[in-house]
Order: C-alpha cells, then sequence, then structure tokens
C-alpha cells in the first residue's frame, strides 16, 4: 500500500448495485473501503449494518474495509463488525462509556482499532490511549451526511494531532473524513493526513480513475 490511503465512502456509492460500485472504486485505484453506520440516534441518518459488510465481503471485495461507527452504544457491534469481515473499526468517543475497553475490545477482535474525533471534541481524549490506537480519524464535517463543506479548522487540529503521532513514537494513520476534495487535500496533507475519506467527491464523478488519479497528483506535488 502507497503511504497515502484513498478511502471512498460508500455513503455516496449506488446502493442498488453496491457491490459493483464498490468493485469498480477499488478498480479505479482506491486502496480502503470506507463503510460509515449510522444509527438514527447518534447521529440524524440510517444506512447499513454488518450484514452488509458480510455481504461485500461475499461478492468478493477483498479490500481493507474501514467501518466508521456512528452508533450509540458501540461495543456490541464490534464482534458483529469483526465477524462480517470488518479491518478497521472506528468509533466516536462519545458513544462509548469505557473507551479504553471499546479500543481493546476491537484488538481482541483482530481488527485495527481507531477514534474518531468530531470538529468540536478536545484532543485530551487520545492521550492515555495512544497505545491502543492504529487510527486517529478527524471529522472535518459534523457526521451524518456525505456532500458537505469541510470545516477549516480542522487544519489546525490535524497539526496538533500529527505532532502527538510523532511525540508517542507509534505508526498511527491519520484519517480525515468530510468534504475532503482534488481542490483541498494537499493542504490536508501537508497538515499531516495521510488517508482520506471522499464520498462525493469520487462518486458523483462518472470517471472513478480521473477523480482518483487527480487526488493522487495532488499528494504527489
Ligand atoms: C459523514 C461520513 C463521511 C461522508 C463523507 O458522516 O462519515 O464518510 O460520507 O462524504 P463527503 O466526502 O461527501 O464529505
Ligand atoms: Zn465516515
Amino acid at each position: 500500500m502507497s503511504s497515502f490511503l484513498i478511502a471512498p465512502s460508500i455513503l455516496s456509492a449506488d446502493f442498488a448495485r453496491l457491490g459493483d460500485d464498490v468493485a469498480q472504486v477499488l478498480a479505479a485505484g482506491a486502496d480502503v473501503v470506507h463503510f460509515d453506520v449510522m444509527d438514527n440516534h447518534f447521529v440524524p441518518n440510517l444506512t447499513f449494518g454488518p450484514m452488509i459488510c458480510q455481504a461485500l465481503r461475499d461478492y468478493g471485495i477483498d479490500a481493507p474495509i474501514d467501518v466508521h461507527l456512528m452508533v450509540k452504544p458501540v461495543d456490541s457491534l464490534i464482534p458483529e463488525f469483526a465477524k462480517a469481515g470488518a479491518s478497521i473499526i472506528t468509533f466516536h468517543p462519545e458513544a462509548s462509556d469505557h473507551i479504553d475497553r471499546t479500543l481493546q475490545l476491537i484488538k481482541d477482535n483482530g481488527c485495527k482499532a481507531g477514534l474518531v474525533l468530531n470538529p468540536a471534541t478536545p484532543l485530551q481524549v487520545l492521550d492515555f490511549v495512544m497505545d491502543k490506537l492504529d487510527v486517529i480519524l478527524l471529522m472535518s464535517v459534523n457526521p451524518g451526511f456525505g456532500g458537505q463543506s469541510f470545516i477549516p479548522s480542522t487544519i489546525d487540529k490535524l497539526k496538533l494531532v500529527k505532532e502527538k503521532i510523532v511525540a508517542s513514537g507509534r505508526d498511527i494513520r491519520l484519517e480525515v473524513d468530510g468534504g475532503v476534495k482534488v481542490n483541498n487535500i494537499a493542504e490536508i496533507a501537508a497538515a499531516g493526513a495521510d488517508m482520506f475519506v471522499a464520498g462525493s467527491a469520487i462518486f458523483s464523478q462518472n470517471d472513478y480513475k480521473q477523480a482518483i488519479d487527480e487526488m493522487r497528483a495532488q499528494l504527489a506535488t
């Protein structure tokens, strides 16, 4: 895998032909499938659960699946998603009463673990769990919907999180999610991100390869 990972959010895919659409975006050069799970409780929208993750695996999708849980409570879904083929599972600290325990549960189920920080969530929540994190996901929009605009203060927040990662000496991915486009991905990368979720910017295009190539070209400069 390259050092920069492009993770299309299938929230913006064609649900009526999901397997084909995901296969197509991977063939176009995507690295990771970003799988947004919304429960109409923690966030105001409703998407899909472990059955759909399993269906993608059964269909033959073998790329890493990055499950972004926007659900509360969160723990009971973790073994379900691990069984259904999740590779990475991330959750919001506000959705767990015992953050360290939930991270350990993800790892005990054989997946990579991460915390997701909403735009207004302070960074202190990371301080005593850095040793359990494989991924830190910064939301650059408020979670719930695709197609929103990137919140500019995310850039400063990314820089601060990157400093924490470097200070930890650990190999932790810094993922950003929401409003990532060709015209801002270079600035986001310069602030420290190395994993980019993009939903509408990729799936709204007819040519997924061109959309992904344009993003990678920005990362190469
Ligand atoms: C929002 C989701 C995102 C979303 C990104 O709650 O977590 O993954 O689908 O969509 P775009 O790239 O369209 O902002
Ligand atoms: Zn997401």
